[in-house]
């Protein structure tokens, strides 16, 4: 079983994580993982923050010459913005007594840095009480309750998507809804033809535009941390500028991605308007895995079901409210009849099914066709000028301060990877369980006897057939 622990916080230094379980054998090249970390920190919805964050990957250990041994593998992504700037250095590292050269006193960095109104929404009231921080610094709860943590999740999902390409099963995700603006059919349970290298090249496009905007940075010798100088801020403001007019160049499904042209105009629109108001905007995403075989997971316990362990690691992304497989909530307005899936002997390998309103999951297991499963994520809670009443715990005054501190319009473009390699790990998780084995070509060995199992299987019953 593939197990991770994740630690970092947001202008912390690096986010890490051990990942335990992962069999040995398996190719993982770096820009692999490069390419998962700029599809999450991309975006036409994000702030500026993603232009001054760069992250730098290291694979300390578990992975020699980019195939996996079998041994932990370690991960550490640094922010270069963490690294270098001694005022987030000061306010939230270990260590600061330690930081040299550095003209911001700790006392300076820790009052700059200083939060004491709770963000309705995000985990300040609960978590300062939870923990006791008696400094009243809100800080300490946000930076690690605060989405960028999930980079660790995407880097063990690249992993596991590259375990899940062995054989020959692909996750992919893209956004149905964004606040109003809803794809059509946002719901539905047909995947609909070329979808897969429609939001492939999507992917791709976000990713050169990406790399296009970091050039530029590059080639102009532009600082990217956020040191509070006259020179840095102009630098800021002159990396914002290449980053607007690069994501200017994407398509409208480039910028949201969502791979349907109407839907995609109204998400734009949703979220120009939204920004204007400096409001945030939430939305439903769809993860899709492909070529699944029957009966990963188990119905012989409530721990075993596929669908609950996919829906509780779902919900441990930040800002997650509801998961739904297949139709999902719809399942209530129908009629038996018409919601059950009917099953023929039309396919060449296996049973075909007429419909997939069950999303491939029947009894807590796959049963072949494609995994159908929607998120819904609320609107971000720091709001850049809308403000919502709260309470100042230094003070106890009530106020409705805003709270838009390097604030994101919408997370639904990031959150796809971030769920798509959810997603990933537990049907990975699903697949050693299910079939063994410490190496690569053992599980495949295991698999390959599996499925001519199960293909001899389903001849048998055909050749019943008159
Ligand atoms: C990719 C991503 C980016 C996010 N960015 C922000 C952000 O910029 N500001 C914010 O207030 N919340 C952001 N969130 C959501 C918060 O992390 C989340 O609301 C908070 O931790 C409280 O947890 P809860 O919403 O699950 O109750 C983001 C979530 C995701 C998935």
């Amino acid at each position: 079983m593939i197990r991770y622990l994740t630690a970092g916080e947001s202008h912390g230094i690096a986010c890490s994580t051990i990942i335990e379980g992962v069999p040995s054998g398996i190719c993982v090249q770096k820009k692999d993982i490069e390419m998962d970390l700029i599809r999450r920190q991309a975006g036409y919805c994000r702030g500026w923050r993603q232009a001054v964050e760069k992250n730098e990957l290291h694979v300390t250990a578990g992975v020699h010459n980019a195939m996996t041994t079998g041994a932990p593998i370690n991960i550490m992504i640094y922010n270069t913005e963490g690294v270098h700037n001694p005022v987030w250095r000061n306010a939230i590292g270990a260590y600061p007594e330690e930081i040299e050269n550095s003209d911001v006193t700790y006392d300076e960095a820790v009052n700059e840095k200083f939060r004491s109104v709770f963000i309705p929404g995000h985990a300040d009231l609960p978590g300062i009480i939870k923990y006791r921080h008696e400094c009243n610094n809100l800080r300490f709860v946000s930076d690690r309750a605060s989405a960028r943590e999930t980079i660790t999740r995407v880097t063990v999902g690249t992993i596991a998507k590259q375990f899940l390409a062995e054989f020959g099963i692909s996750v992919l995700s893209y956004v149905t809804q964004m606040g109003n603006a809803k794809m059509e059919g946002n719901r539905d349970v047909k995947i609909s033809d070329g979808i897969i290298e429609k939001v492939k090249f999507i992917d791709n496009q976000i990713i050169n535009n990406f790399r296009a905007t970091c050039k530029l940075i590059e080639e102009r010798s532009l600082t990217i941390f956020d040191v509070p100088t006259k020179t840095q801020s102009e630098n800021r403001k002159q990396i914002i500028n290449i980053l607007n007019e690069n994501l200017a160049k994407l398509s409208d499904c480039e910028k949201v991605k969502c791979p349907n042209e109407a839907a995609a105009k109204a998400m734009v629109a949703e979220i120009d308007e939204a920004r204007k108001e400096g409001d945030t905007v939430g939305g439903v995403i769809k993860i899709v895995a492909a070529n699944l075989p029957p009966g990963l997971g188990s119905y012989v316990h409530c721990d075993k079901r596929l669908g609950s362990k996919i829906a509780s690691s779902i919900l441990g992304i930040p800002a997650v409210k509801g998961v739904e497989f297949g139709k999902g909530f719809d399942v209530a307005n129908m009629r038996g009849s018409e919601l059950h899936d009917p099953i023929t002997m039309n396919g060449e390998d296996f049973f075909q099914r007429k419909t997939n309103n069950a999303g491939g999951l029947e009894g807590g297991m796959t049963n072949s066709e494609p995994l159908i499963v929607n998120v819904a994520i609320k609107p971000i809670s720091m709001i850049s000028k809308k403000a919502i009443q709260t309470v100042d715990i230094k003070t106890g005054e009530e106020t409705a301060k805003t709270s838009g501190e390097r604030a994101d319009v919408s997370a639904i473009p990031s959150a796809t990877v971030i769920g798509e390699s959810i997603v990933a790990i537990e049907i990975a998780n699903a697949i050693i369980e299910k079939f063994g084995g410490d190496q690569i070509d053992e599980i495949k060995e295991n698999f390959k006897n599996y499925i001519s199992y199960v293909t001899e299987f389903y001849k048998n019953i055909k050749s019943k057939k008159a």
